[in-house]
C-alpha cells in the first residue's frame, strides 16, 4: 500500500519541524510547499539527508507548485507570518487572511479529499476562512490550538506538582487567544481534578490561578524569549498528534478548533472544543456542560472569535 501523502503548506519554522517529525515518525511521504523558492527544497533535502542516519523510510520533496500536493491525505497549513514581540495574534489578521485565500484555493484545486489542519494565526478566524475559501467539508478542516494550549498547561502543572507529564491531563477550550479557557475542573493529576488537589493542599488557589494565566500567555512568553518569531516545536508536535489520530483512525479525544453548529450552544462557528478525531476527520464534537463561571469565560472567548470573523468579512466581502 502506498504511504500516506502529507502536504505541508508553509516551510518556515513550524513547517520544517513538521516535515522532520513526519519523517522521524514515518507517518508518510512529505511535500513541503512555500512561496519562497529554495526554502522548501532546501529543507526537504536536508531532512532527507538525515534519513540514512536516522533510518526512516519517507520521501521528502520541496516545491513552489501547488500541483505537487495533488492527492494529499493530510495538509497542514502554517503559511503566513508569525508575530513579533508586542504583537497579539489578532494583529496578523489582515495579512494572513490573504494567505488563507491562496492556500484555500490551492487545496481546493489539488487536494480536496485531504484532512486539513490549520496552524496559522489568529487561529480560529484563519481556520474559518480556510474552510470558506477551500470549500472542503467542515469536518475535514480543523485548527490546531487546544492540543498546544493543553500541553502547555500540562507542562506547567507537572512542574508544580513534580510528577510526570504523562499523568497530567488538561483541558483548554475557547479561542486561541488571551480569552482561552483552561478548565481546571476537567484537568487532573492521576485522575484527581485540580480543585480537589487544592483542597488536599497540593497547591494553592493562587498558584493555580498563576498557572492558568501563564498558560494563557504561553505563546507570548516564547515570542518574548525568541524575539524573532513564535513557538514552533510544540505547535508542530501538537498538529502531528492530530494528523496521526486521523491517519491511524485512533479516535483520540483532542481539543481543537472545530466547526460547531449545535454543540455547546453555538450556531456556525469555529472555536476550541473537545473533539474525537478519526478516519472521517472530526467524528464528534463533545457537547460538555459548563458551570456558570466557565460558561461566562467561554462566552467571552466566543465573542472574541466572532469579532475576528466579522473583521475578516469586513476585509473580504466574498466571505460575508
Ligand atoms: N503561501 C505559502 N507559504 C507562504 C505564503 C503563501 N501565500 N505566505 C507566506 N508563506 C510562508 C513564508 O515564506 C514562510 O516560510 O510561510 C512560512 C511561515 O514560516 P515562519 O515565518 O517561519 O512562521 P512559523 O513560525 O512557521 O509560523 C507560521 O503559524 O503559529 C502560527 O502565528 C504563527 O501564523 C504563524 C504561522
Amino acid at each position: 500500500m502506498a504511504r500516506p501523502k502529507i502536504a505541508l503548506i508553509g516551510a518556515g519554522q513550524i513547517g520544517g519541524t513538521l516535515a522532520h517529525l513526519v519523517a522521524l515518525k514515518e507517518l508518510g511521504d512529505v511535500v513541503l510547499f512555500d512561496i519562497a523558492d529554495g526554502v522548501p527544497q532546501g529543507k526537504a533535502l536536508d531532512i532527507a539527508e538525515s534519513g540514512p542516519s536516522e533510518g526512516f523510510d519517507a520521501s521528502l520533496k520541496g516545491t513552489t507548485d501547488y500541483a505537487d500536493i495533488a492527492g494529499a491525505d493530510v495538509c497542514i497549513v502554517t503559511a503566513g507570518v508569525p508575530r513579533k514581540p508586542g504583537m497579539s495574534r489578532d494583529d496578523l489578521l489582515g495579512i494572513n487572511l490573504k494567505v488563507m485565500k491562496s492556500v484555500g484555493e490551492g487545496i481546493r484545486d489539488n487536494a480536496p479529499n485531504a484532512f486539513v489542519i490549520c496552524i496559522t494565526n489568529p487561529l480560529d478566524a484563519m481556520v474559518w476562512a480556510l474552510q470558506q475559501y477551500s470549500g472542503l467539508p467542515p469536518e475535514k478542516v480543523v485548527g490546531m490550538a487546544g492540543v498546544l494550549d493543553s500541553a502547555r498547561f500540562r507542562h506547567f502543572l507537572s512542574l508544580e506538582f513534580d510528577v510526570s507529564m504523562k499523568d497530567v491531563t488538561a483541558f483548554v477550550l475557547g479561542g486561541h487567544g488571551d480569552t482561552m479557557v483552561p478548565l481546571t475542573r476537567y484537568s487532573t493529576v492521576g485522575g484527581i481534578p485540580l480543585p480537589d488537589l487544592v483542597k488536599m493542599g497540593w497547591t494553592s488557589q493562587d498558584k493555580l490561578d498563576a498557572i492558568v494565566q501563564r498558560t494563557r500567555d504561553g505563546g507570548a512568553e516564547i515570542v518574548g524569549l525568541l524575539k524573532t518569531g513564535s513557538a514552533y516545536y510544540a505547535p508542530a508536535t501538537s498538529a502531528i498528534e492530530m494528523a496521526e489520530s486521523y491517519l491511524k483512525d485512533q479516535r483520540r479525544v483532542l481539543p481543537c478548533a472545530a466547526w460547531c453548529d449545535g454543540a455547546l450552544g453555538l450556531n456556525g462557528l469555529y472555536v476550541g472544543v473537545p473533539t474525537v478525531i478519526g478516519a472521517n476527520g472530526i467524528e464528534k464534537v463533545i457537547d460538555i456542560t459548563l458551570a456558570k463561571d466557565e460558561q461566562a469565560m467561554f462566552d467571552k472567548s466566543v465573542d472574541a472569535v466572532r469579532g475576528l470573523v466579522e473583521a475578516c468579512k469586513g476585509i473580504d466581502d466574498s466571505l460575508a
